[in-house]
């Protein structure tokens, strides 16, 4: 059974009680236990993290990378937060590793402030993701599992 690795960045914690009209009303634990639900489904094991720190998101990156190369990961959904548009530095993870990885979003990104329309992780990722509230994680968990088993 290979695992996914769900990392999220700075402020997420706060899902819940963050700017609830952007974000909704669950909290990150929520989120890990929909997440856990759907990678049961899929016959996959869940990795969820969170850090509010660029470089424990590059040490998790680096230790995908690894996982990735040994057969053991299917790959990782980043939602990386506000990192998103200001780190190089997890850009050069990103593609130093090769990892398959799917960028997400809780918000619509693109419909919000002109800082958020870049993104240095979207070079870099296999796909995108963004708008679908929290259950684009779910249909981030779905697309992964399909990429490793195709239907
Ligand atoms: C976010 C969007 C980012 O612009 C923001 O800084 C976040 C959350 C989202 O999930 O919509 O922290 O990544």
């Amino acid at each position: 059974m290979k695992t996914v690795l769900i990392l999220n960045g700075p402020n997420l914690n706060l899902l819940g009680t963050r700017e609830p009209a952007v974000y909704g009303a669950q909290t990150l634990a929520d989120v890990e236990a929909l997440c856990s639900a759907v990678c049961n489904a899929h016959n996959l094991k869940l990795d969820f993290r969170q850090s509010n720190h660029e470089g424990v998101m590059i040490d998790a990156i680096h230790e995908a990378g690894r996982a990735q190369a040994a057969g053991t990961l299917a790959g990782v959904i980043l939602n990386a937060g506000a990192y998103t548009h200001t780190s190089v530095a997890l850009h050069d993870a990103i593609k130093g590793t090769g990892l398959t990885l799917i960028e997400l979003h809780i918000s619509n990104v693109h419909a919000r402030e002109v800082f958020r329309h870049h993104s240095y992780v979207s070079p870099v990722a296999k796909a995108v993701m963004a708008g679908f509230g929290i259950k684009g994680y779910a249909y981030a968990i779905a697309a992964l599992a399909d990429m490793t088993n195709p239907v």
